[in-house]
């Protein structure tokens, strides 16, 4: 089976067509950070437009670069939710088009199950099942994985989400958005000792999490102290502390709790490397194994859509012609 996956729930334009014996034959990212840099945020009318522009150039790369007949191709699977809805809008049509012209099924793919599944992409995936810390801008929960489609929601956030609070801070400390990666960066520079932030309910049993709290105890910080490069950076590195060692707290309280070894971490913020290496850490001393997609596929992008598509279509899935974009959806 050839699938190809189509994702647009917020600022990434991604095509990909993943085939279930050859791999992944080509995938095509377009960003549109630049176009709302200038906004401090996501502009969901310039986001949808974007999309427009950019979905059909980029499947018509990803056909090429793949060296594939449209004939060849098996099933669509777009991202149906969540997401903002003229962004998911823009993706579904056009996939559920090109699903009825190429006379092949079509699914809406959940965009958490996608960055879930998108270690599976990789040369020695995760076997099931595992626990699963998804980390993005939008969400923070963890995940027990027994098998395509079996997840139970371990915690999840009940404020800002992990990305969401680092973007939040980045723009407190004057950081063009989005600032997460920007934050990452200042932090390598600043001091660890300087600063003590809370590790927010894990003074508490239960594995949810709650972000907001970091982000005015940053902004208090920023307020009382000198605003010179360094203590910036000393922020930046106690407030990224902070977040990381919740997260580890949770995830080996998690694992404890399902009494698994395996840790998939996937998610925009799967790509900071403190959280990589002090979950590296955290897990060898529990014997246990961490997961994560390459770098470009920790973000948005249109493999894991492809891919989590393929399993859906594979236990007979389709999505109907009317299907329609669902903005908010639990997984
Ligand atoms: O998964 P993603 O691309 O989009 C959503 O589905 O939300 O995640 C984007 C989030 C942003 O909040 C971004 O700041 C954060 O992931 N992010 C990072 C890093 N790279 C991306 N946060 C911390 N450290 C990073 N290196
Ligand atoms: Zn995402």
């Amino acid at each position: 089976m050839r699938v190809l996956g189509i994702e647009t729930s917020c600022d990434e334009t991604g095509i990909a067509i993943y085939d279930e014996q050859q791999g992944l034959m080509a995938h095509e990212l377009y960003s549109q950070v630049k176009l709302h840099a200038d906004y401090g945020g996501v502009v969901p009318e310039l986001a949808s437009r974007d999309h427009v522009r950019k979905i059909i150039p980029l499947i018509q790369k990803a056909i090429q670069d793949a060296n594939i007949d449209v004939s060849s191709i098996d099933g669509v699977a777009f991202t149906q939710g969540p997401g903002l809805v003229g962004a998911l809008l823009v993706g579904s049509s056009v996939g559920r088009s090109l699903a009825y012209a190429w006379n092949v099924p079509a699914v809406g793919v959940h965009h958490m199950e996608g960055h879930l599944l998108a270690p599976m992409l990789e040369d020695e995936p995760p076997a099931f099942p595992f626990v699963a810390l998804l980390v993005s801008g939008g969400h923070t929960m963890l995940v027990e994985v027994k098998g395509i489609g079996q997840y139970q929601i371990l915690g999840e956030s009940v404020d800002d989400a992990a990305g969401e609070a680092f973007d939040k801070t980045a723009k407190l400390l004057g950081l063009d958005y989005p600032g997460g990666p920007m934050l990452a960066r200042l932090a390598e520079k600043g001091d660890p000792t300087r600063f003590h932030f809370p590790r927010p309910m894990t003074d508490r049993p239960g594995l949810d999490f709650s972000f907001s709290g970091l982000k005015t105890f940053a902004a208090n910080t920023i307020r009382s102290e000198a605003s010179d490069e360094q203590t910036q950076a000393d922020v930046a590195c106690a407030f990224e502390q902070a977040v990381v060692d919740t997260l580890v707290i949770k995830c080996r309280r998690a694992l404890e709790q399902t009494g698994l070894k395996r840790l998939v971490i996937a998610g925009g913020v799967s790509a900071n490397k403190t959280l990589r290496s002090k979950l590296e850490s955290a897990l060898a001393k529990m014997n246990g194994t961490v997961h994560y997609p390459r770098l470009e596929f920790c973000t948005d992008n249109g493999a894991m859509i492809a891919y989590a598509g393929l399993q859906r279509l594979k236990s007979g899935e389709r999505s109907e012609l009317s299907a329609k974009a669902q903005p908010r959806w639990p997984l």
